[in-house]
């Protein structure tokens, strides 16, 4: 990795640390999303289950923490405090980019970390869907899973962050196909994931098509990656916000993705509460993932990460008793109303919001 890079990484952490570099006037549509409150919920709060699998690995609870870093000095600490925090709950994490460690070996042990903390957790190697189209195959997929000996590998789309970057990539055609390649081959599953502009139903066809084994929608409302880029190109004074907000709204994106492909889907952009959580597996998503706040904890280390991620399980926990749900599966069933602009992008997009509304997980007991 030239010098270049690695401070490009280092530039990314150090912005999403301490710049605003979360979504603008777009939200994630989580607003729009109301469960249905039950005061009869016929539920043991304590003896509620959150477990769950996840491409034939068993977590303790529906979350994990999104691909942030690797290859600088500080992705060390950052990657150790992360897998220490999601070993210890049973959960999982995606580590950043491994094109560094690919490029230069001695970038390996930034990665590394992650499974020497984490001996046991769902742990999902990173590689650019850009990189596919400029030379990488199997042969650099393969080296990224057996770094970590990862349980997956996810493969990141990001063409507003190459197409705003000045040193970006711009050429990402034939890239469907260099998935499908890598999809056929790899003897891990491929996870597709959007970087916080959304993934649409198109979209979602095609990389079901393309044999994929998962999606990670990725949508807007969280992180932008147009807002990390526009302080790394002008130091936070000028220029062009235009695509601060792009993309699909994380809530619009998982319910055109669920109601359109059968693959597992994870639900990121945007996740900030336990509620968040509950509201994307509602809405049929199987796992939901966060990256920024739990950078800021992983900062701080391993314990004030697992502070946080338990808050979010805790809270999970809690909306769960509230609509009733005695496991992840309930969840999935329970009723709820779309609203706002999210059930107006939706309508026009032809989904229908109405049946979830309808759905009755509701028991009649005198
Ligand atoms: C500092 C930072 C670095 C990131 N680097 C990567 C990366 O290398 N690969 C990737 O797939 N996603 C990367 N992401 C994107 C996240 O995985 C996630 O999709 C995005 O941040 C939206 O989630 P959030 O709103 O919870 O932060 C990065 C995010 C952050 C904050």
């Amino acid at each position: 990795m030239t010098e270049e890079t690695e401070k490009r990484k280092a530039d990314h952490i150090k912005i999403c640390l301490e710049k605003k570099a979360q979504a603008k006037k777009a939200t994630t549509g989580f607003e729009d999303i109301q469960l249905v409150h039950r005061a009869l919920p016929e539920v043991d709060r304590a003896k509620i289950s959150l477990s769950t699998s996840f491409l034939g690995k068993r977590l303790s609870a529906p979350l994990i923490v999104g691909a942030m870093t690797g290859g600088t000095e500080a992705a060390t600490q950052i990657n150790g405090a992360i897998a220490e925090a999601v070993e210890k709950l049973g959960i999982g994490m995606g580590v950043g980019s491994q094109r560094a460690a690919i490029e230069d070996p001695k970038h390996e042990k930034t990665y590394k970390i992650a499974r020497k903390k984490a001996p046991t957790a769902l742990l999902i190697a990173n590689i650019g869907g850009v990189q596919l189209v400029h030379g990488y195959g199997l042969k650099e997929v393969n080296k990224a899973v057996e770094m970590i000996d990862a349980d997956a590998v996810a493969i990141h789309l990001n063409a507003v962050q190459e197409a705003l970057q000045p040193e970006g990539q711009n050429s990402f055609k034939g890239i469907l196909a260099k998935i499908s390649e890598i999809a056929g081959e790899l003897e891990k599953p491929v996870i597709v994931k959007e970087t916080g502009c959304g993934i649409s139903a198109e979209d979602a066809t095609s990389l079901e098509a393309a044999g994929v084994k998962a999606i990670d929608i990725g949508g807007v409302g969280g992180t932008s990656f147009a807002a990390v880029e526009y302080y790394r190109l002008t130091n936070g004074k000028i220029i062009d916000e235009a695509f601060w907000d792009w993309g699909i709204p994380t809530a619009v994106s998982l319910v055109e993705t669920t109601q359109t492909v059968k693959l597992p889907v994870i639900a990121s952009g945007g996740v900030r509460s336990g509620l968040d959580v509950a509201k994307s597996l509602a809405l049929n998503a199987n796992l939901a993932s966060i990256s920024q706040p739990v950078l800021e904890a992983a900062v701080k280390g391993a314990e004030k990460t697992e502070k946080l991620l338990s808050r979010l399980i805790d809270e999970l926990r809690t909306v769960m008793f509230l609509v009733g749900a005695e496991n992840v599966e309930f969840l999935s069933k329970v009723p709820l109303i779309i609203g706002g602009k999210t059930a107006e992008w939706l309508n026009i997009r032809g989904f229908d919001t109405v049946k979830y509304a309808q759905r009755s997980t509701l028991t009649v007991e005198y």
